[in-house]
């Protein structure tokens, strides 16, 4: 059997990510492929303990490392468990944040630099995305969309964290433009939703 393929979503908080996650879900079952749709922090029963444990406002007190550790196991546990077997079965993943969300907000947003992304080369192995959709839209612009959204503990952070996840999303496109798209997430859901198909046909196209 042939190996499915992996689509992960990234943007920083309120892009407008699961509106178009879930269009997309429509769009490949549709079409007749099977869809595995998963999310980060979580995918898995101990992957969503940790993301309470991660997004809990009460817990101020962790340290960076901490939190980035705790993603990366949380991942683990997911691409052990989840992603890679649902790949071996042909099937489409598409997760909502994988590791560039560790990069831009770990790496860039919390400054601990590159021993993120080595720390999560252990992590995913061979299990890269095919395709990352960047949904590509400025902190100050979401943030007066979730004025009255109740905030967990990542969202809670300055508006100058957010710029610098944003930052780190823009030198990721950089670095990996063949698997990192920026798609202008300030249009409108239908136009952003056919720059996104139009990506993802692409993809489909390339092993047919
Ligand atoms: P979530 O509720 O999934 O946010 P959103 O709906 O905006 O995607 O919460 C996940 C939060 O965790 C989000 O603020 C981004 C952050 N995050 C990291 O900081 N590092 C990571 O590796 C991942 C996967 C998420």
């Amino acid at each position: 059997m042939e190996k499915g393929y992996f689509i992960s979503f990234e943007g920083v908080d309120g892009s407008g990510k699961s509106t178009q996650i879930k269009k997309l879900k429509q769009y490949l079952e549709g079409r007749g492929y099977h869809v595995v749709l998963t999310r980060e922090p979580g995918g898995t029963a101990i992957g969503e303990k940790i993301r309470d444990i991660i997004l809990d406002p009460e817990n101020s007190d962790m340290t960076d490392m901490t939190e980035a550790m705790l993603y990366a196991a949380s991942r683990s546990q997911h691409v052990s468990r989840v992603i890679e077997p649902a790949l071996v079965q042909g099937k489409i993943v598409i997760c909502d944040r994988f590791v560039d969300s560790s990069i831009a907000y770990q790496g860039y947003g919390r400054k601990l630099g590159d021993c993120v992304g080595i720390i999560n080369e252990f992590v995913i192995g061979e299990n890269l995305p095919d395709l990352t959709v960047w949904m590509k839209i400025k902190p100050e612009i979401t943030s007066s969309r979730m004025k009255y959204r109740q905030k967990d503990r990542i969202e809670l952070e300055e508006i100058d964290f957010h710029q610098r996840v944003y930052d780190g999303y823009e030198k990721l496109e950089k670095a990996f433009p063949q698997r990192i798209i920026g798609i202008d997430a300030t249009n409108s859901i239908d136009d952003t939703y056919k720059a996104i198909i139009d990506r993802v046909e692409m993809l489909l196209k390339r092993n047919e």
